[in-house]
């Protein structure tokens, strides 16, 4: 089948989410590591459990709440001006070193980013990693309020770029969004980076790759 369009999840897939464990580490001495796994952790958990409640917060706030948890996870105290410095980091997240190369060499369909961040976070960091010119669009779940994996996320694909769904390879490192966007009906190659384990939600991705500039063979 006909790839119309490849679709990317942004933070672990396009972003690498640990590359604020440095800045976190100065601020933080000893807690670097500890605290930016349960930065993303939390975050993940909090938009889960605020679209479960119905109580919808943007990427950015859910952050931010995150980042204070886990600070005081630690034991620690932030003050508003460390938590205003590592939000700002987030806005420069590394993008991973084959993201560029990767978006280049798909040119030809469409290529679009499908995440939970709000326009404010995601591009800030889309612009400072330079791949602005590689993407046709950034839909993010902010306009219906409703976190991925939920299937009204994932429709925002079909609608926003005109396809079928069988025809996008959507694009994730993060079990829970390719479990969500294969139940949606998308084809789905999981970025298995290091340490991923897939989870127990009964589906599996129609391909596994561990770069992205693998996603090529997979289009044609
Ligand atoms: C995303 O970019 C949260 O990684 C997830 O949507």
């Amino acid at each position: 089948m006909q790839t119309d369009a490849v679709v990317f999840d942004a933070y672990g897939t396009l972003f690498d989410v640990r590359s604020v464990q440095q800045e976190t580490e100065q601020r933080f001495p000893g807690h670097g590591d500890a605290i930016t796994g349960t930065w993303r952790r939390k975050q993940l958990e909090y938009t889960w459990l605020r679209s479960l409640m119905n109580r919808y917060k943007p990427f950015s706030g859910v952050t931010r709440d995150a980042l204070v948890y886990a600070i005081k996870s630690r034991g620690l105290a932030p003050e508003e001006s460390q938590i205003d410095d590592l939000m700002s980091a987030y806005l420069r997240l590394t993008a991973f070193p084959e993201a560029r190369q990767a978006l280049e060499q798909l040119a030809g369909r469409q290529r679009a980013i499908l995440t939970n961040g709000d326009l404010p976070l995601i591009e800030p960091a889309v612009k400072a990693a330079g791949l602005n010119d590689v993407l046709d669009a950034i839909l993010t779940v902010d306009t219906i309020r409703i976190y991925k994996p939920n299937p009204q996320a994932y429709a925002l694909v079909t609608e926003h770029l005109g396809v079928d769904a069988q025809r996008v390879l959507f694009v994730s490192s993060n079990p829970f969004d390719v479990v969500g966007a294969t139940q949606f009906g998308f084809r789905v190659a999981w970025i298995k980076r290091a340490g991923g384990q897939m989870d127990e939600l009964d589906a599996k991705p129609a391909h596994t790759v561990e770069t992205l500039t693998e996603l090529l063979s997979l289009v044609d």
